[in-house]
């Protein structure tokens, strides 16, 4: 078998984890690897696709980013492009795909299984909101780094006696926001399944201060709507392949520092976590469900069960249909929201 592995969408800590567990596995069964470069991008254009060898996935268990290299190209928005797609796909003799990504990536992936192509998806996102898995590889990564950057916060936050307020990622969905925030103590978080406006955010502040609390760290999502911010970028603003506006040029969170210390007098500094989220090695945990998605996925294309994909339930690896996985964003439920707001 020829087996094709891509990397789409944002990148994440554990992607070159599970691309090693396709890999390794798929070699040691004799089988031909090749890697999708950039994406889909590497299906759209010439020259996106190379043998993998058995050299290139060693040593690259704790290394982040993707070896494959990644990009938000969208096929499915241009029927010649998905064209292209289904033509190199035959021309370069695949017999299976294996896609690695989220939402946006799953859903070509599915479009193309709905074709009839032999394609199996593995989980990714650092935003934790597929539906159905209870893990997406990423995240866990992603709540370590914001949980020390809260950690190293607060001691600074304290020592001014200021408000701290700390932007982290998350476009629909408030999962990196809340977890983060619950693990280094966030004092409030902001995200897009709870809205708040700008006056709830002071109130709270000021109830701080008069509690004798004289610094706060408030967390807010990138892709949280706050009333009472004006907010013109949310409108307006760039937007990428897939129509998302790019909520790293929207920032909320020096918007709403600006106006808290307007409203409040307290002095207000911000820390915008961005890319940093991203980046760097993966935790043990991306690295072994990284590893057993990737595993499972190759799996799956072994029985020849295609259009679906590897998720975790419990702590067990179980399947499901790809059309389940990308039907909506798996939401923050009220009571982890609620848990947080204990400690404010
Ligand atoms: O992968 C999802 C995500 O992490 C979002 O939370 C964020 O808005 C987006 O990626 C930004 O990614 P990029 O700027 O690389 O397109």
């Amino acid at each position: 078998m020829r087996l094709g592995i891509l990397t789409g969408g944002g990148d994440a800590p554990g992607l070159n984890a599970a691309i090693r567990a396709v890999a390794r596995k798929a070699l040691a069964d004799g089988n031909e690897v090749v890697g999708v470069h950039n994406g889909w991008a590497g299906l759209v254009d010439d020259g996106g696709v190379r043998a993998i060898d058995p050299h290139e996935v060693s040593g690259v268990l704790a290394v982040g980013g993707t070896l494959l290299g990644t990009s938000r190209v969208n096929p499915l928005s241009d029927p010649a492009a998905m064209a292209a797609v289904t033509g190199r796909f035959r021309s370069e003799g695949l017999d299976a795909l294996i896609a690695i990504g989220g939402d946006d990536t799953l859903s070509v992936a599915r479009g193309l299984a709905d074709q009839g192509l032999p394609v199996v998806g593995v989980p990714k996102t650092m935003d934790n909101d597929l539906q159905v898995t209870e893990y997406c590889i990423g995240f866990d990564s992603a709540v370590a780094i914001v949980t020390e950057a809260l950690d190293r916060l607060h001691t600074t936050a304290a020592a001014h006696h200021r408000v701290m307020m700390v932007e982290v990622m998350g476009r629909d969905t408030g999962w990196v926001a809340v977890m983060g925030g619950l693990a280094g103590g966030a004092d409030m978080i902001v995200i897009p399944e709870f809205p708040v406006g700008l006056q709830d955010i002071v109130a709270h502040l000021r109830s701080r201060r008069e509690r004798g609390r004289d610094f706060s760290i408030v967390v807010v999502a990138e892709g949280a709507r706050v009333e009472g911010l004006q907010d013109g970028a949310a409108e307006t603003g760039p937007r990428d392949a897939f129509g998302h506006l790019l909520l790293s040029r929207r920032g909320v969170g020096p918007q709403l520092a600006d106006r808290v210390e307007a409203e409040t007098g307290f002095e207000t500094r911000v820390t915008v976590l961005g890319y940093t989220q991203r980046g760097g090695a993966p935790t043990a945990y991306d690295r072994i469900w990284a590893t057993r998605v990737g595993a499972a996925g190759y799996d799956l294309v072994v029985q020849g069960s295609f259009g679906r994909i590897p998720v975790k339930r419990g702590d067990e690896v179980a399947v499901a249909e790809l059309a389940e996985v990308v039907a909506g964003q798996r939401r923050v439920p009220e009571e982890l929201y609620r848990l947080a707001q204990v400690f404010y």
